[in-house]
């Protein structure tokens, strides 16, 4: 794999966001305005995943009280299983201050994304029945150790 760089999101990265958002999510799919409120929000933080400096994934999480919520993920299929995802979970925990846990919901049938989160050590806490329509949401969260 090529040179891989973690960084913070700006206003011209967000066409491709939303056009990967779009790609893996579908219906589901976040407008680029959405993205664009996201950068005015204090607590939220849109990370940008490049691969030899092209577009890759990116991340997006919410600061707040003690947790983190994990908000949107997604790599670029092309570059899936090359541990991209990973690196933008490890470098969400990076930026906690005060948070000492990583929480998340996932479609109960989006079976490699619950296997991608079980291998980063995410546990399953609960269930909330016909979340996304007819799927169920698992809920998940993580321990986030702080090296002090
Ligand atoms: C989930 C997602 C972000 C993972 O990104 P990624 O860069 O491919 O993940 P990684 O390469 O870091 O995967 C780490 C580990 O997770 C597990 N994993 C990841 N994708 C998997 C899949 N499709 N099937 C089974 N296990 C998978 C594996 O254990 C993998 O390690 P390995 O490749 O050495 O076996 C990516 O699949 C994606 O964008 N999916 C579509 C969007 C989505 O569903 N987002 C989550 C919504 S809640």
């Amino acid at each position: 794999m090529g040179k891989l760089i973690i960084r913070q999101a700006h206003y011209d990265d967000l066409e491709a966001i939303a056009r990967l958002d779009a790609l893996v999510f579908d219906q589901n799919a976040w407008s680029f305005n959405s993205f664009v409120n996201e950068l005015q929000l204090h607590f939220s933080k849109l990370l940008v995943a490049e691969l030899d400096a092209t577009f890759a994934g990116f991340a997006l999480a919410w600061y707040i009280a003690d947790e983190i919520q994990l908000m949107r993920i997604a790599v670029n299929p092309v570059f899936q299983r090359n541990k991209i995802g990973s690196a933008l979970i490890h470098n969400i925990t990076y930026y906690a201050q005060n948070q000492n846990k990583m929480v998340l919901e996932v479609a109960n049938n989006n079976t490699q994304a619950i296997a991608f989160y079980t291998s980063l050590g995410f546990y399953r806490v609960g269930v909330r029945k016909n979340y996304y329509h007819l799927n169920s949401a698992i809920l998940m969260e993580k321990i986030i150790y702080h090296e002090d």
